[in-house]
């Protein structure tokens, strides 16, 4: 197991003693994740190249004799306690994601006790490295193994799904989880949302490496907006299927169908779509070539697509990318997840990454008078769960 995680998990098991008295009996951990290319695809049943990073959801747990549920969250010191079968109303948004994940679970496996459970995590919030998803993989890991539940990976991911669906109202794609829950150590995932099947890649970046920059801007249009793309490219596929009977679904679609759409903005949503897909692929190509210059590439090219087709970047993630492109040692930039703010993810030679550090963080400070935070994340394992 990795090093850090297992001190983390120490820290969250002692936490729990404190305010449980006792130790917990179990355990479950679940990783944020960063995704190189392949962005809004994943409710189009296209393609995307996740992996999980060395941020994880710690969730430690025990079992009560009683029917209540009481859950402690390490970071927010608060409590959240209910009795199974009485009515309860989630507040805050962390106690949204704890309440949608035992509920749903509660519906399919019947919880015939409650019980008691710390969560900690240091996934960064809002900076599109889904830090959610990671709540809710890591509790749903955590129920399946205090209730012995004969649910497989996929169920539990889909289960986590719903709670975003149900209970966050955004009707989001499964990358996060899917990446949380699947992702190996040092690889890279091509994620296949059609087949939901996925192919691992070497990561080895050689002289290479990922570096993420936040804008540190709240994403405060993400939910709506998400929810407008979602509703866009669903009606651009209705209608494409009206004209032509060929098609049955997203993957179907080629360049030559955009002109069967008549809405100019859907026609922009379904060519960021088909070519976002074709760039994983290449990605993909490029990435076992060691042809790094051409993975950046492709990078800039996805987020011009973003930008410009997709619609769903913001002038702070506009204004990084542009920064990192001025730098020779900057093979490509692009934003990196649901848009509006989070983060973007460049290529930088590794002998340049604290100079490429610099320049982004002055020039940012400069223009917006916000500190971005760099990250160069380790790739690591998805979910798990044991018996303390
Ligand atoms: C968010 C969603 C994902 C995915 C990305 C965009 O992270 O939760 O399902 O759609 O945006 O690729």
């Amino acid at each position: 197991m990795n090093a850090e995680l297992e001190k983390y998990i120490q820290n969250t098991s002692s936490y729990f003693e404190e305010k449980y008295s006792g130790a917990p009996t179990l355990v479950a951990y679940a990783p944020g994740r960063i995704n190189i290319i392949g962005e809004h695809t994943d409710y189009n049943l296209g393609l995307s190249m996740p992996a999980a990073i060395n941020r994880w959801v710690i969730v430690c747990l025990r079992p009560r004799p009683d029917q209540v549920i009481s859950v402690t969250s390490q970071n927010y010191h608060d409590k959240m306690e209910y009795t199974l079968g009485q009515p309860f109303t989630p507040a805050d948004s962390w106690e949204k994601y704890v309440y949608g994940c035992i509920t749903i679970f509660g519906n399919q496996y019947k919880l015939n006790q409650g019980f008691e459970a710390v969560i900690w995590g240091n996934v960064p919030i809002g900076s599109g490295v889904s830090s959610s998803a990671a709540i809710e993989v890591a509790l749903m890991n955590a129920l399946r193994a205090a209730y012995a539940a004969d649910m497989d990976d996929l169920t539990l991911v889909k289960m986590c799904q719903r709670v975003e669906h149900e209970y966050l109202k955004v009707n989001s794609g499964l990358l996060d989880q899917y990446a949380s829950q699947f992702s190996r150590e040092g690889k890279l995932m091509i994620l296949d949302f059609n087949q939901l099947s996925s192919d691992y890649v070497d990561a080895d970046m050689k002289e290479w490496a990922w570096i993420l920059a936040d804008t540190k801007v709240k994403r405060e249009l993400a939910g709506s907006k998400y929810s407008e793309r979602v509703r866009e490219t669903a009606d651009a596929l209705k209608e494409i299927k009206s004209k032509d009977s060929s098609v049955q679904g997203f993957r179907d679609l080629t360049e030559k169908h955009l002109s069967l759409i008549s809405d100019p903005v859907q026609q922009k949503r379904i060519r960021h779509l088909v070519l976002e897909n074709q760039r994983v692929l290449k990605a993909a190509e490029a990435l076992s070539q060691k042809n790094f210059e051409e993975l950046g590439a492709l990078l800039t090219a996805s987020h011009q697509s973003l930008r410009d087709d997709y619609e769903v970047s913001c002038p702070e993630l506009d204004f990084l990318v542009d920064a990192a492109l001025q730098l020779p040692y900057c093979a490509g930039s692009r934003m990196m997840g649901g848009g509006f703010g989070g983060c973007t993810i460049s290529l930088v030679r590794k002998d340049a990454v604290h100079k490429f550090s610099n320049f982004l963080t002055d020039e940012y400070a400069r223009e917006y008078d916000i500190v971005t935070e760099i990250n160069n994340y380790q790739l690591v394992d998805g979910a798990g769960s044991y018996k303390l």
